[in-house]
């Protein structure tokens, strides 16, 4: 399969540069920009992108790569602090501009035999920079200008070097993917071979390969990559598979059983249920602190998921729902380095356990995941659902956790979800929720004077979960909410609205 390696040189879209690839049907994958060239050279990518970035080829520590890179027979093309570097290190002129361009900017076609054939001559373009190529390395065409920068497209067919000094990944830049498209497809006559269908048979070949008849288990979270991971494993080595779903007593209101029923009538998984609240909730006992909750939450589930294992008997493999944006090699801003993060889907299993890790889905984003689930037969409200943290209902009861308290919760987050459903919004929020606050206030109801809890409603917008704007509901909304709440819940008497964006506060509670 092909294959596209972007350097990243710490631009902000160089995800979306790799995403936008992929959409194209070119697997492509992140590398820092200082990978080595023998580990490039051992990938024979089909092509190189270099990313943006925020530094200058002049400044002090610039990121660089060897020139050597442009000698190894890849085309390569330049995106914006990519363009600079590539004529900078192949002998062109690169000055600080005067005047600093952001923004959108009209693109001037001067030549459509490359990268440029069937694009619309003063079509808008995504301008990003401060520095600017003065002149062009030996061997180069420009293609391309804007009225402040009079290199914004280079290319030398002959080597397939390209540059832009705009951004085609994003969706500011007019015709931005038939850019990519002309590189990929008309100059590079690459197939577009990356598709689900073919992931999936991919996958499933490796993993049969090397799990071989051995046994492997996989913790199922209620979440869609670690359920997506246990199909594809599945599909490989059947019921071979034995996949663990532990009820921590502080799950969504009927989840457990729901969930069990889905993962084992309606995708026919090998799965074992285990019933783990009163244990959860023993250990929690008392428990106020935040953290504190976390890290208890965290211990019980590695054990409780070891005893489970352990009953299993001999099991060699650990399959994990590890995706990309885990495993992206570390910000070359910060500093980057060849290690690579670990991430434990299950909260970090002893290292006493000896399993081998299979990940298959450490090479996807999540959209990826999703329409993997979509092929795989997954129930779309279940790839659509909202994210729903770890420790589960423990970081939205502030204070101790009670069997009463949880039941409070969870009647109150059945009405919410039910009533956000209704209203249509539920897929234009990130997530939408309740927590319980270790308040009381008074209030009537009735004649009678009550004395009871208050309820606190998030409703947050996000892309990433990263950062998070509250959502201005419509008052009718809210007051619905509030209306069935305290009607329908025993024991809630005042609903509050949680107006605070990420940051300063964070989305969950704890
Ligand atoms: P915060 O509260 O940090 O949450 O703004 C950001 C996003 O992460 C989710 N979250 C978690 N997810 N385990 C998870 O799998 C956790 O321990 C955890 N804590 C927070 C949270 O729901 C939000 O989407």
């Amino acid at each position: 399969m092909n294959k596209v390696v972007v350097l990243d040189f710490g631009s902000q879209y160089t995800q979306l540069i790799t995403r936008k690839i992929r959409e194209l049907g070119i697997f492509s994958e992140i590398f820092p920009y200082n990978s080595s060239l023998s580990r490039l050279k051992r990938e024979k990518p089909d092509a190189i992108i270099l990313s943006g970035g925020p530094q200058s080829v002049y400044g002090k520590d610039a990121h660089s790569v060897s020139k050597e890179l442009f000698e190894m027979g890849i085309p390569v093309l330049g995106i914006c602090y990519g363009l600079q570097l590539m004529a900078y290190l192949l002998g062109g002129k690169v000055i600080p501009s005067q005047k600093r361009e952001y923004g959108f900017a009209s693109l001037k076609v001067l030549d459509r035999k490359g990268l440029l054939s069937g694009i619309k001559d003063g079509g808008q373009v995504w301008m990003s920079h401060g520095d600017r190529v003065e002149r062009i390395p030996p061997g180069f065409i420009v293609s391309g200008k804007t009225s402040h920068c009079g290199v914004a497209v280079m290319e030398d067919q002959k080597r397939k070097f390209f540059g832009v000094q705009f951004h085609p990944e994003v969706v500011h830049t007019m015709q931005g993917k038939k850019f990519l498209s002309n590189f990929f497809f008309s100059i590079l006559k690459l197939p577009p071979e990356w598709k689900m269908g073919s992931f999936i048979e991919r996958k499933v070949e490796e993993i049969r390969k090397e799990v071989g008849k051995e046994k492997i288990i996989c913790g199922l979270s209620g979440g869609v990559d670690s359920l997506v991971t246990s199909l594809l494993v599945q599909k490989a080595v059947q019921d071979n598979l034995i996949c663990i779903y532990i009820d921590n007593g502080l799950l969504r209101k009927g989840q457990h059983q729901e969930l069990m029923d889905e993962f084992k009538k309606k995708l026919a998984l090998n799965v074992i249920g285990v019933d783990a609240a009163q244990q959860f909730l023993g250990e929690l006992k008392g428990v106020v602190s935040p953290e504190r909750k976390r890290k208890l939450i965290g211990k019980m589930f590695i054990r409780i998921f070891e005893e489970e294992a352990a009953k299993i008997g001999e099991v060699s493999f650990l399959a994990q729902g590890t995706i990309y944006p885990d495993v992206i090699e570390s910000n070359p801003v910060q500093g980057p380095s060849d290690s690579i993060k670990s991430h434990h889907n299950v909260g970090g299993l002893p290292s006493r356990m000896r399993f081998k890790l299979i990940e298959p889905l450490r090479e996807l984003f999540k959209d990826e995941v999703r329409a993997l689930a979509s092929e795989l037969g997954v129930d779309r409200d279940f790839i659509l659902q909202h994210p729903f943290p770890g420790p589960g209902l423990a970081v939205r009861i502030v204070g101790e956790i009670t069997p009463e308290r949880i039941r409070l919760l969870q009647e109150a987050d059945v009405i919410l979800v039910d009533e956000i459903k209704k209203a249509g919004i539920y897929q234009k929020l990130w997530q939408a929720f309740v927590v319980l606050l270790p308040v009381k206030s008074v209030g009537v109801m009735g004649d009678r004077r009550t004395y009871q809890s208050v309820v606190v409603i998030r409703l947050v917008q996000s892309v990433d979960g990263m950062t998070a704007d509250w959502f201005p509901a419509e008052a009718k909304l809210l007051s619905r909410i509030s209306n069935r709440i305290v009607n329908e819940v025993e024991g809630v008497n005042r609903i509050v609205y949680d107006i605070t964006s990420k940051p300063p506060g964070t989305i969950e509670w704890e």
